[in-house]
């Protein structure tokens, strides 16, 4: 069947959605108000590479995106208040506030080791239900943030575990149940980086620091009007595919520039956006830059990857090291993501009332840097990063798991969606089991996230040729495909075998969630309970 019919097959209704949110801009159908769309400001466009002249926001040791490193109790407060995303138009936010007493954060960047622990509580001032889950982390149920621990306002929820996962990009973001997308989009969410002597050892030999040469970028898409505002549009076709933007942000910086040295630098990517994928290139001109992958959701590879090119999917993280050496001051560097094939239903010739114009797979440029100053650097990329010890998968229990094409307009996972008191999937603790994600020919990419623990990629099968040409390996992994994982990027016509051992560290059972990450499928109810017992 051709792509083209799809859209018979999901048989969408006229159904408008639309909800009220407060101060907040919450369209329901209406394409041509007041989205992002291709109005007014060309200066904002991201398919230009002019207009490129808003410094980057760099975590520093306070407010927005600072570094926190939480060492005592602390409250963590999401509400209404305001971010500058168009400079001078203060727009209506949900952030993550945090009173250390001598500086306030907004969404810190959590700073730990493991071995550390966390001991925050949740006071939501939203005027709806919230919880905020720990992306990455092994913990028990109660501290997970599971959506049936959500909390309404004026409530509070604790939280207190230890870090026990090894050093990595990690993140937080909340998970109420089918609110995740409307939360996200107005801001919540941050990076939450455990550091160990793998870390310790990269940045002895290359000399990094966070904040200045190693930088955490979070990526996400969002419209917004001619006040600035963050429109945020759902209706039923919107949901099937999800929210998409056209503007871009880094660190909720739009248009953003960074001045560079002539040295090696290393980004911390999390893709945070509700429903777009990025193929990331570090282009100069016509020519694409060599880098290297290192580390991933779970951490620093075993070794270097080098690439040109990588695809990052929703709640993915890719950690990749950038050499500035050999270039002049003067010389503009652009990381961009490159054309590809969406293999979504959005392109197909149809109004989706989607009020970005900027379509998933199409090209554009996300930040520029200026090359500043030429400094003196003779360091080398080390040879070895961390031990990646395989998973051993003798007598490992198979199991199978279906994305099907898409059912009036709903995603499922095997024949589930979420219901908050079913629990379609029990793991005994100790096993190790291989799980095959297959994903229907005519569906969506879907990265496809479990909780609690890591996971390793064995294989991908009847990958896409833009999936297939990045693999390194006869098994058709990509760079990014190696060391550890919590979320893999299932294509159409996919299928992805990994490794996982569910060698739990807490008694009794526990229930977690295996879910897509695209937001609005998420929401939707492409989400499952499991559980560990
Ligand atoms: Cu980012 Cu259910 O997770
Ligand atoms: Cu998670
Ligand atoms: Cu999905």
């Amino acid at each position: 069947m051709k792509r083209r019919n799809f859209l018979r097959i999901l048989g969408f209704g006229g159904v408008v959605l639309g909800a009220g949110g407060g101060g907040l801009i919450f369209n329901s159908c209406d394409s041509s108000g007041g989205g992002g769309g291709g109005g007014g400001d060309m200066g904002l466009d991201p398919r230009s590479p002019e207009g490129f002249v808003n410094r980057l926001l760099v975590p520093g040791d306070e407010g927005l995106y600072g570094l926190f490193h939480p060492d005592s109790p602390f409250l963590i407060v999401p509400k209404e208040t305001e971010t500058e995303i168009v400079p001078g138009k203060p727009a209506s936010s949900f952030l993550y506030e945090v009173d250390a007493g001598d500086r306030i954060f907004y969404n810190p960047i959590f700073r730990l080791r493991k071995g550390d622990t966390v001991d925050a509580t949740l006071l939501n001032e939203l005027d709806e239900e919230t919880i905020i889950h720990w992306h990455g982390l092994e913990l028990d149920h109660a501290n997970d943030g599971h959506p049936n621990s959500a909390i309404p306002h004026d409530s509070s929820y604790n939280y207190n575990y230890e870090v026990i996962n090894r050093g990595a990009t990690y993140w937080y973001h909340p998970h109420p149940d089918k609110l995740v997308g409307k939360q996200s989009y107005f801001g919540l969410g941050s990076f939450f980086i455990v550091e160990d002597e793998n870390d310790d050892a990269l940045r002895n030999a290359l000399e990094l620091e966070l904040g200045q040469t190693e930088i955490p970028l979070n990526l996400q898409d969002r419209n917004l009007d001619s006040e600035g505002q963050l429109v945020f549009e759902i209706n039923p076709m919107i949901q099937t595919i999800g929210v998409l933007g056209d503007r871009i942000l880094v660190n909720k910086t739009i248009k953003p520039f960074l001045d560079v040295d002539t040295r090696i630098y290393r980004f911390r990517f999390l893709n945070s956006s509700n429903s777009r994928t990025y193929k990331l290139a570090f282009t100069k001109g016509s020519e694409k830059l060599v880098f290297n992958v290192i580390g991933n959701d779970g951490g620093l590879l075993d070794k270097p990857y080098e690439a040109t090119e990588a695809f990052i999917g929703i709640a993915e993280r890719v950690d990749i090291l950038v050499d500035f050496r050999g270039h002049q001051p003067g010389d503009e560097i652009f990381l961009k993501s490159l054309e590809f094939d969406p293999m979504d239903p959005a392109l197909v010739d149809m109004n989706f009332n989607q009020p970005s114009t900027l379509m998933n797979g199409e090209e554009f440029y996300v930040l520029k840097f200026n090359v500043a100053n030429e400094i003196s650097y003779n360091l080398q990329v080390p040879g070895t990063l961390s031990e990646i010890v395989p998973i051993d998968i003798t007598g490992a229990g198979e199991r199978f798991i279906t994305l099907p094409n898409p059912i009036e307009g709903t995603w499922f996972i095997n024949n589930f969606r979420f219901n908050p008191g079913e629990i379609p999937l029990t793991v005994s603790r100790d096993t190790t089991e291989v799980w095959t994600i297959q994903n229907g020919p005519l569906a969506m990419p879907h990265p496809i996230h479990i909780h609690a623990f890591q996971f390793q990629i064995l294989e991908r099968i009847n990958s896409p040729e833009q999936v297939s040409e990045l693999a390194i390996d006869a098994h058709g992994r990509m760079p990014t495909d190696m060391g550890w994982k919590d979320v893999v990027l299932v294509w159409p016509g996919e299928s992805v075998k990994y490794a996982i051992r569910f060698n739990l560290s807490f008694p009794g059972d526990q229930i977690y969630l295996f879910h897509c990450h695209n937001l609005e499928h998420e929401d939707q109810g492409m989400m499952i309970n499991y559980q560990v017992s």
